[in-house]
C-alpha cells in the first residue's frame, strides 16, 4: 500500500504547484492514500471550506491542520460535525490534543474502496507552541481508541511541532505502533527520513508546499522589517520559486508496517 503525506500546502502558490504536480505523483506511485497539511493553504493563514473543497477535489482522503488551523472562521462551523458524519467536514482535522470542546476531531478512521482500513491523527507539540495537552499520552488514548473502533493498522500521524527533538521523540515513541510518524509546522524539509527498527516511518518534518523565494512562506521584506525593528506589519503570502514536497511511505497493508519512506520535492 502507497501513502502520500503532502507538506504544509502554503497560499494560492503551494495550491497551484501542488494541482500541477499531484496527478503525476499520484499516477506513477499508485498512492492509494492521499493526505494533505492545509494549515496555510488560505493565503498563508488556516484554510476556508471552498480550499478544503478543492484539496478534496484533487484527491485528498484526510486533511490535517495545526497552529494556523483557526486563522479563517468560516472553517469552525464547516467541521462542527457530528463525530460519525460522512460529510467532508469530518475529513479535515485538527491536533487531537487541543482543548476538549474545540470544534472538529483530532483523528479520522477510514475505509478505502479496497476495504483497506486507515486511520489519520494529527496532533501539535508543546515546546516553543501555544499550550495543549500531552501529544504523547493523548496518542495512547487514540490508538486504544482505534483499536476498539477500526481496528485500521495502518496509521498516519501528523506531528505539527517546531523542535526536532520533540518530533524525534513522538516517532521513537509510536515506533512500531504507527505506519508513519512526519513532522509538518516548520516548513523546512529535513533531510532524516527512514524506517524506525519497529517499522515506523519517519520524517523530522516534510516540508512546506508553497513558495521558497520567501520566509517559510512569507514575503522576505515583511519578514525581515519585523527582525530589524520588531514592529508590528503585515505578513502576506509570497509566490516565487513554488515546490511541492511530500513523503512517499510503502507499508503493509495488513500489519501497518511501513517498508519504505522517499523525500520528494518537486518544482516549476
Ligand atoms: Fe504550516
Ligand atoms: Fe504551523
Amino acid at each position: 500500500m502507497n501513502i502520500l503525506f503532502v507538506g504544509d500546502v502554503f497560499g494560492s502558490a503551494g495550491r497551484h504547484i501542488v494541482r500541477e504536480h499531484l496527478p503525476h505523483v499520484l499516477e506513477t506511485n499508485a498512492v492509494d492514500l492521499l493526505v494533505i497539511n492545509g494549515e496555510n493553504s488560505a493565503g498563508g493563514f488556516g484554510i476556508t471550506p471552498a480550499i478544503a473543497e478543492e484539496l478534496f477535489d484533487m484527491g485528498a482522503h484526510v486533511i490535517t491542520t495545526g497552529n494556523h488551523v483557526w486563522d479563517k472562521r468560516e472553517i469552525f462551523e464547516y467541521m462542527t460535525v457530528p463525530a460519525n458524519s460522512d460529510v467532508r467536514g469530518r475529513r479535515v482535522i485538527r491536533p487531537a490534543n487541543f482543548a476538549s470542546g474545540t470544534p472538529g476531531y483530532g483523528l479520522f478512521q477510514g475505509e478505502l474502496p479496497s476495504g483497506q482500513k486507515y486511520a489519520v491523527i494529527n496532533l501539535q507539540g508543546r515546546v516553543f507552541m501555544s499550550s495543549s495537552d500531552d501529544p504523547f499520552r493523548k496518542t495512547d488514548e487514540l490508538l486504544t481508541q482505534i483499536a476498539a473502533e477500526s481496528g485500521a493498522k495502518v496509521i498516519l500521524v501528523d506531528f505539527h511541532a517546531e523542535t526536532t527533538s520533540e518530533k524525534a521523540a513522538l516517532g521513537w515513541y509510536l515506533d512500531g505502533r504507527v505506519t508513519a510518524v512526519l513532522g509538518t509546522h516548520t516548513h523546512i524539509p529535513t533531510a532524516d527520513e527512514r524506517i524506525l527498527p519497529g517499522g515506523t516511518a519517519f520524517q523530522t518534518d516534510v516540508g512546506m508546499s508553497g513558495p521558497y523565494d520567501s520566509v517559510i512562506g512569507v514575503e522576505v521584506e515583511q519578514v525581515l522589517q519585523r527582525f530589524l525593528t520588531g514592529m508590528p506589519g503585515k505578513f502576506e503570502a509570497a509566490k516565487g520559486n513554488p515546490k511541492m514536497c511530500a513523503a512517499l511511505i510503502q507499508c503493509d497493508g495488513a500489519t501497518g508496517r511501513a517498508h519504505a519512506i522517499q523525500r520528494i520535492m518537486l518544482g516549476e
